[in-house]
Formats: structure tokens, C-alpha cells, sequence
């Protein structure tokens, strides 16, 4: 694998040998010796144009942890400030000897961009561009799913529902997952208020939505910063008709409940079913951490 920009670039088998592979890292990370040589004099630059917690500093330690350098690359105080372009940055980076570049980008098709048009010879992940996709948060869903439901390695998620919920016009998570999940055999229903919504989604509110018995339900953030104008009348509203309250996953006892996080907790989920029993949103982020570091093992792998 030369690049990662879209859940497109895999096949099935291709999901599932990265979903395994990080299923063996994450044992790694409970040892005392977290460190492999994988990546010993490789160079990875975490080119990030957008805020991020969860992906920026798991990538950066998935790098570590298999003995890359890494840089951290923060826009805000770089020469961008002088107009410079995403182009002579990203070729700059090269220069100086990244042979991967891990970019967070606000336009859909940066990385794409990067990938393609010949600019760069380095590996280029997407951790983000725009409203489009988000692959390695797919990735490490898929392995917090598979998890969930007792699947074991080679397999992918056959027979299951997943219920994703919210701003899925915003939503990159959605764009990845949306091509994830079927891929690797699950059906995926979405459901959220018909401004946020393809026109294919027609349930009436999330209780509606629920009654087609998903196994999971993945909550999406309300994106406010990507939004023009009032894309729904209140907040209060839309927590009242799309929010994942506790009593809603009460009458849902099995549901495993996932969220990409940053979370709006008491919009588009409350505290108790964030921090409930089907709660596993804070094993998607340890699960980040093992699917980024078998996404840049095989990076490298795909490059020699
Ligand atoms: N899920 C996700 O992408 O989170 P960050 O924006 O914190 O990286």
C-alpha cells in the first residue's frame, strides 16, 4: 500500500489484514517494551491544517512506537502564514526527508492531491480532509465493532447493523464508514434530522431510527464550525429528537454505543450513555492508536 486517502483504496482482504495486524499491536501496547524497529531512520511528518487530539498524538505515537522520527508540523506558526502553498510545503517536508506525510486538511481532496498529482514520492495517509473521509477512524471503528461482537481475526463484521446518527452531511467518519462497513459485511442504516441527511434517511427521530434493532449505534458530532447558517431549529431540539439519551440506550440494553469524539455530551449524546456499560468509545481511541501504527507499518511495507 503506497497511500491511504480512501477507504477505496482497500479491498476486503486488505481491511482485514490491517484490522488483524492491529488487533496484535494492541497486545503489544499493554507490554512493558512497547517499542518495535519497524520504522528505524524513517521520517513521518504529521501535517495537520485542522485542530485534533485523537489522531494527531495517536499518530505521532504509532510513529514512535515503531522508532520513527517524527515532526510536527503546526500551520498556524509556519511559513502558510505567508501564503506559501499546501504544494511547496508539502515538497518542502520532502526535502528536508519525510518519507510520510499524515495530513489533516479542512478541503476535500488534499490528500488526494498530495497522493496524486505527482508533487511528492512519500507515503500520504488522509487523517481528514474535509466532509469527505476519515479512513483510519473507519479502521479503528471496524476493530472496536469486530471486538465488540466477538468476531475473531480474518473476519470481518457479517450479519450486523449499524445505526449512524447525526450530521452525516458533515461527516467524514460517515464518508469512510459508509464504505467500511458494507465492505466488510455489515448493513449500515443512517438516520439524523433531513437538513444533516441524505434523502434516502426518513425516520422521524432517533427512537424511530432504533426500531430497526442496530447492533451499534455510532453518534456523530454536530459539526457547528462547518455549518453556514441554523441547519435545525434548537439544540434543545435536536437532543430531544436525535440525542442518545440513557433511556434510550436503556430500552436498547445490548447496543454497543460507539462516538469518533470530540463529543458535544448533552447534544448529540448525554454523559450516561457516553460513559455507560455499552459505551466503547474510549477503546476506539486505544484501538487508534494499534490501527494507526499497522497503517504506517504497511505504508512502509507497500513502499519497499
Ligand atoms: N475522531 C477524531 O478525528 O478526533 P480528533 O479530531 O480529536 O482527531
Amino acid at each position: 500500500m503506497k497511500h491511504l486517502v480512501s477507504i477505496g483504496d482497500l479491498t476486503r482482504e486488505d481491511a482485514i489484514s490491517i484490522l488483524d495486524h492491529a488487533s496484535e499491536l494492541l497486545t503489544l501496547n499493554m507490554q512493558a517494551n512497547k517499542k518495535l524497529p519497524t520504522l528505524q531512520s524513517k521520517t513521518v511528518v504529521n501535517l495537520f491544517f485542522e485542530n485534533s487530539t485523537r489522531t494527531k498524538i495517536s499518530f505521532e505515537l504509532a510513529a514512535k512506537r515503531l522508532s520513527a522520527d517524527v515532526i510536527n508540523f503546526n500551520a498556524s506558526s509556519s511559513s502558510l502564514a505567508k501564503g506559501e502553498s499546501l504544494k511547496d510545503t508539502a515538497q518542502t517536508l520532502e526535502a528536508l526527508g519525510a518519507d510520510a506525510v499524515v495530513i489533516r486538511h479542512p478541503s476535500s481532496g488534499a490528500a488526494h492531491n498530495l497522493a496524486n498529482r505527482g508533487w511528492l514520492t512519500a507515503g500520504i495517509v488522509n487523517a481528514g480532509d474535509g466532509t469527505n473521509e476519515h479512513p483510519t477512524q473507519a479502521l479503528l471503528d471496524a476493530l472496536t465493532l469486530r471486538d465488540a461482537f466477538g468476531f475473531a481475526k480474518g473476519e470481518g463484521l457479517d450479519g450486523k447493523r449499524i445505526l449512524i446518527v447525526g450530521d452525516i452531511l458533515h461527516s467524514r467518519v460517515a464518508g469512510s464508514n459508509l464504505l467500511l462497513l458494507p465492505l466488510l459485511g455489515a448493513e449500515v442504516v443512517v438516520a439524523g434530522p433531513g437538513t444533516l441527511t441524505p434523502q434516502d434517511s426518513n425516520f422521524r427521530d432517533l427512537d424511530h431510527a432504533l426500531q430497526m434493532q442496530p447492533d451499534a449505534v455510532m453518534m456523530l458530532r454536530v459539526q457547528r464550525e462547518r455549518m453556514a447558517g441554523n441547519m435545525f431549529p434548537s439544540e434543545r431540539e435536536y437532543s430531544k429528537f436525535w440525542g442518545l439519551s440513557a433511556e434510550r440506550v436503556t430500552k436498547n440494553p445490548n447496543i454497543i454505543v460507539l462516538h469518533p469524539g470530540p463529543m458535544n455530551r448533552g447534544l448529540e449524546i448525554s454523559s450516561r450513555a457516553a460513559d455507560g456499560s455499552g459505551s466503547r468509545i474510549l477503546q476506539q481511541v486505544s484501538n487508534g492508536l494499534a490501527v494507526r501504527m499497522a497503517v504506517l507499518h504497511r505504508l512502509f511495507e507497500g513502499a519497499e
